[in-house]
């Protein structure tokens, strides 16, 4: 069936997107709602980390790992005239030789300039951009507020796990409203400012985006966990 095959996928590749592996978060069924008719013509996505056991993950924590991608496994089979460009704090370069269409960034989501670093190599014709990277609210609005300029009209950007912020990395940074309660903000039309978001900002994000999604357990039975998830439409410029 066709509205499975992105679920399969990552349960093959052993993303938690699908339905198998770590917290079970199933979004594949919802990207494939939102993507299967472009999946033949999407030409380029980011997405912004890689594989599990980053420094989100108090089980863990590494930044040097050497390994595989789940998710890249699963995209540059689903999308396969893509151009994929990764975002990690881990370096991810080694998969360049394994797949020809992937290019990694190393850099932190809570820098600036490494956001903008991969935002000049993109281009502004991106069709999807991917946040699955920490988690911490201030590295989210970082990066949605450096990368969403890369979208293309009409392009799609997607925040993974609105429902958990990894407390002693969120501790750690710059207080902003979690982003779980930033995006309420901005779907109701008050819109929240921070050290990040001028009441200016506030007003061209807002006047960019088409539409604006937060979904919230998405109906998972099987998850481990609660599920988040929220995803921005860019504004065609004739709308
Ligand atoms: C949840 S995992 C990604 C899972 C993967 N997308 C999948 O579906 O299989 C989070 C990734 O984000 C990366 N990461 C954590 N903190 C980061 C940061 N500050 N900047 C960039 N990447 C970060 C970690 O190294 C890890 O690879």
């Amino acid at each position: 069936m066709r509205s499975a095959l992105l679920s399969q996928l990552a349960d093959r590749f052993g993303s938690d997107k699908g339905s198998l592996h770590g917290d079970r978060h199933r979004y594949a069924q919802f990207y494939e709602l939102l993507l299967h008719e472009e999946r033949n013509s999407l030409g380029k996505m980011i997405e912004l980390g890689l594989a599990r056991g980053g420094p989100e993950d108090p089980q863990f924590g590494a930044t040097e790992r050497q390994c595989d991608s789940p998710s890249l496994g699963m995209w540059v089979e689903y999308f396969p005239q893509a151009e994929i460009f990764g975002f990690d704090i881990s370096d991810f370069s080694h998969l360049e030789r394994r797949h020809d269409r992937f290019r990694f960034f190393r850099g932190d989501c809570g820098r600036e300039a490494d956001l903008i670093r991969l935002r000049e190599a993109v281009g502004r014709d991106v069709d999807l951009v991917i946040d699955d990277a920490s988690h911490a609210s201030f590295h989210q609005q970082l990066a949605l507020k450096t990368l969403f300029p890369c979208l293309r009209p009409g392009g799609l950007y997607v925040i993974e796990d609105l429902h958990w912020q990894p407390p002693h990395i969120e501790a750690s940074l710059p207080a902003v409203p979690r982003t779980y309660d930033w995006l309420k903000a901005l779907q109701d039309g008050n819109g929240l400012t921070s050290l990040l978001w001028s009441a200016d900002d506030l007003r061209m994000l807002a006047g960019s985006i088409a539409s604006l999604l937060v979904l919230t357990d998405l109906q998972v039975p099987g998850s481990r966990y609660r599920n988040a998830i929220g995803a921005m439409r860019k504004r065609q410029a004739s709308e």
